[in-house]
């Protein structure tokens, strides 16, 4: 099995890096989805007569959505790309092997929406009404369909569902959260793109404020969708694997504040929407729909950090754990080290001891760094600074009792040694303790431990031949004690 090397970001986690370029990412590519259906929209109004000045917001918003979508949504895709391949290029190999027809005719898609936008944007003067439109219908269906490959990959992801048996693609693309996360994303594309219009109206000179006013109230039924949320949030979290939901709803209270975030600024969102723009037809001006789009931001923030870290430990569950190991080879991995494909040096510069401590920053490279740092956020030296060296031993040994976000170790004694000895070094500086010779009755604990601890990790697929037999095992155990 090829090794490729964890690029390591001290003091940023990999998964911050490449989070936050994703969220910027998501966001900018859900507003030019709803934005080309909002242009549709807006186009009509205009050819129907049902508003004068329509048309001279489609042309003042078309600009804002080429020029964010084509230029910083292609960007910032593009970084997706750039900083996961660094972190996890078994992952991107995954979706790349499996998906490779579904990723290129998302890029025709891309093609497609480049076209029909930039058509129109350089040809919507000379163009009749008819054919605006149908520039625009285009554009607009170019953007929704790469939300809908895209979508499939992606929750794919998180719920793999028949794939994991028959390796269908048909089956992973159409996996349990696909329907409710097309559905849940389309909604908030729809309601970015309110949001944007509410902005961009505001900037628009040479209408009053009662056109302003009758645009914006055009702009907010984008916004009514949102009524749907919570049912689609509901299915969302019921088709997610059981263990993943405890973790959102409150087990790990990261996660569950992230989550909180993402329902809070919808609420918000949603009651402004519902009480000024319909109840009251109020006026938003500049100020407010700016606001209400940073809340939109937070809320797109919040629910990525919670689809990505609900998948811990895997990066395509059931199939391949975050650090790019797959949970079969795990146990040969126990036998043989962590190291033995692993033929790269440590980046120029790292600090260690020696020998024993270069092995075990290896180690770290290789099984932790994807979703730790060493002195960074999540650090594991801060995470293990109040620990003694049995109490590291014996948590690492068993990291998936740790904690069972965590997939379990996958080396062997001497490997989980080094690795302790160069956390250890690490906030003492002892040389000569880190780099002292292993201890045959150290090594023999922490192989006691791993036993224990086994090759399985606390997520199994449901049903399955390991989880079922983890599951009497974990009985017996508890009988016998
Ligand atoms: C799939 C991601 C992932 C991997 C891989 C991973 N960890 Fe963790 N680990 C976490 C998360 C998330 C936490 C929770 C941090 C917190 O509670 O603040 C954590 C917590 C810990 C803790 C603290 C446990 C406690 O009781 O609070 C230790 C120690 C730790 N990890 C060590 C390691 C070591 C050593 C490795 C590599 C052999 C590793 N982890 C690999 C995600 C991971």
């Amino acid at each position: 099995m090829d090794v490729y090397p964890v690029n390591q970001y001290d003091p940023l986690m990999p998964g911050i890096v490449i989070g936050g370029i994703a969220i910027f990412h998501v966001f900018l590519a859900q507003f030019a989805v709803g934005g080309g259906i909002l242009l549709c929209y807006f186009q009509w109004l205009s050819m129907t007569g049902r508003s004068a000045t329509a048309r001279l917001f489609v042309h003042g918003y078309f600009k804002w959505l080429v020029l964010i979508s084509f230029v910083a949504g292609a960007v910032t895709g593009v970084g997706i790309w750039f900083t996961a391949i660094q972190v996890s290029a078994p992952t991107i190999g995954g979706m790349i092997r499996n998906f490779h027809w579904i990723w290129a005719t998302e890029y025709l898609f891309f093609l497609l929406e480049v076209f029909a936008g930039y058509m129109f944007y350089r040809y919507h003067r000379h163009l009749s009404d008819k054919a605006c439109l149908r520039l625009l219908g285009m554009y607009a269906f170019a953007a929704w369909m790469s939300l809908f490959l895209i979508n499939g990959i992606i929750s794919w992801q998180l719920t793999p569902g028949g794939w994991i048996e028959t390796h269908s693609i048909g089956a992973g693309f159409f996996n349990p959260t696909f329907w409710p996360s097309l559905f849940f994303r389309t909604i908030v594309a729809l309601t970015l793109a309110g949001l944007v219009a509410c902005v961009v109206v505001n900037t628009m000179s040479g209408l009053d404020r009662d056109q302003k006013q009758k645009l914006i109230n055009y702009a907010a039924y984008l916004l009514l969708p949102m009524v749907l949320m919570p049912f689609l949030g509901a299915w969302f979290l019921a088709a997610m694997p059981e263990d993943s939901r405890s973790w959102v709803l409150g087990g790990s209270p990261a996660m569950n504040l992230f989550l909180n975030i993402a329902i809070g600024a919808s609420l918000a969102i949603g009651g402004y929407a519902l009480v000024g723009l319909y109840l009251q037809k109020l006026y938003i001006n500049g100020a407010t729909a700016t606001l209400l789009l940073l809340l939109g931001f937070g809320a797109t923030a919040g629910g990525e950090f919670v689809r990505e870290g609900s998948r811990k430990p895997y990066s395509i569950r059931y199939y391949l754990y975050s650090n790019g190991i797959h949970p079969d080879q795990v146990a040969q991995m126990r036998k043989e080290g962590c190291l033995k494909d692993d033929p790269y040096p440590l980046v120029h510069g790292t600090e260690v001891a020696g020998e024993i401590t270069t092995r075990g920053a290896k180690v770290f490279r290789r099984q932790c760094a994807a979703c730790h740092t060493v002195w960074g956020l999540n650090s594991v030296a801060e995470l293990t600074s109040t620990c003694d060296e049995d109490q590291m031993r014996m948590n690492i040994a068993k990291l998936q009792h740790t904690k069972p976000f965590m997939p379990p170790f996958a080396g062997n004694a001497e490997d989980l040694e080094a690795l302790v000895r160069y956390l250890k070094w690490f906030n003492n500086r002892d040389d000569q303790q880190a780099e002292a010779e292993m201890k045959a009755e150290d090594l023999a604990n922490i192989q006691k431990w791993l036993d224990q601890a086994g090759t399985e990790p606390m997520s199994t697929p449901p049903g399955s031949h390991e989880s079922e037999r983890q599951g009497k095992e974990v009985a017996e155990k508890g009988g016998a004690e």
